[in-house]
């Protein structure tokens, strides 16, 4: 049968769910697509008048939201209506993982998408195209269609209840989210039925090449994703890694990165290094490879992948050591300034950030800190620190308490150090003598993005520590 979508139901408004069908709105303004959520407060703000108060920021979001909602792009609270008048549903929940239970620690919990699946079994009519969109185990799509069916099993109009599941899953990277689903790489589609398969690419032809849209089978399709973000976090922990011998041997890791990047096989592009990996995905998807690793009994497999995860948590408490090592061995009462506080550049997300770690180690060894993050509000920091913010004039009269500052200037009034944890642009050009006149000496910048431009730094009365770059040069 040929399917016409018109209408569009997205069930998960988060960091996934509003960009993209964002995007899919702006490019088929025939189509009316209805993001839900169960979280009340995201909807409201997703319908804030004041597009500055989004839930998200990605540079270029606001400006769509602005073209579209209202039009063909609507936030709602109201799932099962939204379901029932859909012609195609994406499941965008969150998918992290088990923290208690069978397989906590690894294992994916799935509980929001099985409660998906149970609404739409029970709300949807007639034919639906079901596309995950979240990340998911390999084989989900059968648990799903599992619970599609009983539960529609005892509805007395179950007969009227077809379902095809696609698996559609996203490759965005936050921070670059509007470009990468205006531009992506590639669209990948697995499923069975073709019918199905050819409604959900005649949405994406709308403004993506015909040859980026890859078809599969269902499986290689979920573990694709697994496995893309299995590579992309490996090449991380490899850089990482090598980071460590530049600083114990005297090689340079921008020059290192730079040299085997060029080798087109290798490529130059995730190849920086940083305080080690940060985001909702990769550590969860890694997790759950080796959780499904161990389920087939590939237990070499899972220990491999295990490996990526273990140097990404020494990378971040390498860091931290040194950070206290340089300072005389005690951070005590000192004052400590952060710059950037999400987990990368251009998002106000803050999952797995590094440095929440880095900033709880720092507060345990007394250290104050002063946090600045162009995005992040603090109520987040409090909530990621599991810490009340202190007030500026507790800072300087305890240990271990942290304040966020909305100027950079002012905070590092008497700091003994600035730790450069996130990569935003605007760090690149502060006024690098005036921070550091205003330090108490002797002073020190930690560079863990290798992002200042060590000419400038080396000109003023600074200590300078970067990632990746040996103090031990010459022969
Ligand atoms: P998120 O937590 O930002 O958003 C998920 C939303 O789903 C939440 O707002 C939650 O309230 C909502 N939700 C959960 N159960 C629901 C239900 N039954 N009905 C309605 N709403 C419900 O998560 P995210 O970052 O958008 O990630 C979603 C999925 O996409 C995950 O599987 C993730 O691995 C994957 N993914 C994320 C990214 C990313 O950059 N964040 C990129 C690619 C893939
Ligand atoms: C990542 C993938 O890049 C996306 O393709 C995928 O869709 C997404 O995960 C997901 O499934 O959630 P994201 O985590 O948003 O996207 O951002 P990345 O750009 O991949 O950065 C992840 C972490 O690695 C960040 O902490 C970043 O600072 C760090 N990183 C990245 C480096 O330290 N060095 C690099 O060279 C690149």
């Amino acid at each position: 049968m040929v399917f016409e979508v018109k209408n569009i139901c997205c069930i998960g408004a988060g960091y996934v769910g509003g960009p993209s069908m964002a995007v899919i709105a702006k490019n088929c303004p025939d189509i009316q697509i209805n993001v839900v959520d169960i979280n009340i407060e995201r909807i409201e703000r997703w319908n804030d008048k004041n597009l500055k108060n989004l839930p998200i920021y990605e540079p270029g979001l606001e400006e769509i939201v602005k073209k579209c909602r209202g039009k063909n792009l609507h936030f709602s609270k109201n799932v099962n209506l939204n379901i029932a008048n859909a012609d195609m549903i994406f499941i965008s929940v969150n998918t992290p993982t088990k923290t208690k239970g069978l397989g906590a620690g690894f294992a994916s919990d799935l509980k929001w998408i099985e409660k998906s699946a149970r609404e739409i079994s029970k709300y949807a009519k007639g034919k639906t195209i079901i596309v995950e969109k979240s990340t998911l185990p390999v084989k989900t799509a059968s648990t799903i269609k599992k619970i599609l069916y009983s539960t529609s099993e005892n509805s007395s109009d179950k007969n009227e209840k077809t379902f095809y599941i696609l698996s559609n899953p996203e490759f965005l990277a936050e921070g670059s989210a509007i470009k990468d689903l205006d531009n992506p790489d590639r669209v990948l589609i697995g499923g069975e039925d073709e019918e199905a398969i050819k409604a959900l690419s005649n949405l994406y032809i709308k403004w993506i090449d015909k040859e980026k849209i890859l078809t599969t089978n269902l499986w290689s399709s979920e573990l694709s994703k697994l496995i893309s973000n299995a590579f992309l976090a490996q090449r991380i922990s490899s850089i990482n890694s090598v980071s460590a011998i530049c600083e114990a041997t005297g090689a340079d890791i921008k020059e290192v990165s730079m040299a085997i990047g060029s080798d087109k096989r290798i490529g130059k592009f995730f190849l920086n290094a940083g305080p080690g990996f940060g985001g909702s995905c990769f550590k969860k998807d890694i997790l759950n490879l080796i959780y499904i690793c161990k389920h087939y009994g590939l237990d070499k497999v899972a220990d491999y992948w295990e490996q990526v995860i273990n140097i990404n948590s020494w990378q971040i408490s390498r860091i931290t050591q040194i950070i206290v090592e340089k300072l005389f061995g005690t951070v005590s009462g000192k004052r400590l300034v952060i710059l950037g506080f999400s987990f990368k550049a251009n998002t106000n997300d803050t999952r797995e950030s590094p440095a929440i770690y880095i900033c709880q180690k720092l507060m345990i060894e007394g250290g104050n800190l002063i946090i600045y993050d162009p995005k992040v509000d603090y109520s987040q920091i409090e909530n990621d620190l599991n810490k009340k913010m202190a007030s500026i004039e507790e800072i300087d009269h305890s240990e271990g308490e942290w304040y966020k500052s909305k100027n950079i200037y002012n905070a590092v009034q008497d700091a003994d150090a600035v730790i450069l944890l996130t990569e935003w642009d605007q760090f690149i050009n502060l006024d690098w003598e005036r921070i550091s006149n205003s330090m108490r000496k002797p002073s020190w910048i930690f560079d863990t993005r290798y992002l200042l431009d060590p000419r400038i730094i080396s000109s003023i009365n600074i200590n300078y520590w970067r990632i990746g770059y040996g103090d031990k040069r010459g022969i």
